[in-house]
């Protein structure tokens, strides 16, 4: 005690130190603890989303097992880094993940997950993120209409590569009600990862990745 009857200021500053040392330890403590219970709902969390694109395949394993980054340049949609999940039964093939961007919806980018069967169909696209506007290019999400479902099972031989676009710019897809940019940005960005598969599928298949 100093003559004022205060503790002196190193007293103090001794137990703000003590005190901050236990908040610390105490926060350390709890993330050693929950990071790995965390890491496993996330790996849970993105084996669950990427299952809707692989409808009727059989796969082994896990599908976020065997993990490819392309790297930009590359001729897949959206210029960024795509990560790719490799998809196999037996060591031989099954599938390719691809999360890829369309840079070009109505009200921003529309992230995809295009999933080509190691034969070069579609085996499913899933909207994963987008801004579009709702009731209207929202018509793209899998749980606002069955919109999406179009593609599955459908290539660059069926239809043929120019008919890859919605029914009134002369293609085989359907257009959403007054919202036509949004779905010919989809349709634009599933071609794009098909034409990249076809010209590197053995890479995307052989590559060493993650
Ligand atoms: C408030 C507002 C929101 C819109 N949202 C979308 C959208 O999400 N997707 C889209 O393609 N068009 C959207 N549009 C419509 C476009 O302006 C454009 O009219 C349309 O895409 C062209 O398609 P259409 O020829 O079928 O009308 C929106 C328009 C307005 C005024």
């Amino acid at each position: 005690m100093n003559d004022s009857g205060k503790p002196p200021i190193w007293a103090s500053g001794a137990i703000l130190a003590v005190l901050a040392a236990i908040c610390t330890a105490l926060v350390a403590i709890t993330h050693s603890t929950t990071a790995p219970r965390i890491a496993a709902n996330a790996q849970a969390y993105l084996e669950q989303s990427l299952k809707p694109v692989l409808e009727g395949l059989e796969y082994d394993g896990k599908l976020s097992e065997s993990t490819l980054t392309i790297e930009p340049p590359h001729e897949l949609p959206g210029g960024a880094p795509v990560t790719v999940y490799r998809v196999y039964a037996g060591g031989a093939p099954v599938a390719a993940l691809f999360v890829v961007t369309a840079k070009d919806g109505f009200t921003g980018p529309i992230k995809l997950l295009v999933g080509i069967a190691a034969s070069g169909e579609i085996s499913g696209v899933r909207v994963l993120e987008h801004r579009e506007t709702p009731g209207l290019g929202d018509l793209i999400e899998s749980s606002k209409s069955d919109w999406v479902e179009q593609f599955r099972k459908r290539s660059l031989a069926d239809p043929d590569r120019e008919l890859w676009a919605i029914k009134r710019d002369g293609g085989v897809y359907d257009q959403l009600t007054g919202a036509s940019i949004t779905p010919r940005s989809v349709i634009k960005a599933v071609k794009e990862t098909l034409l990249y598969f076809e010209a590197n599928r053995e890479q995307v298949f052989a590559e060493v990745g993650e």
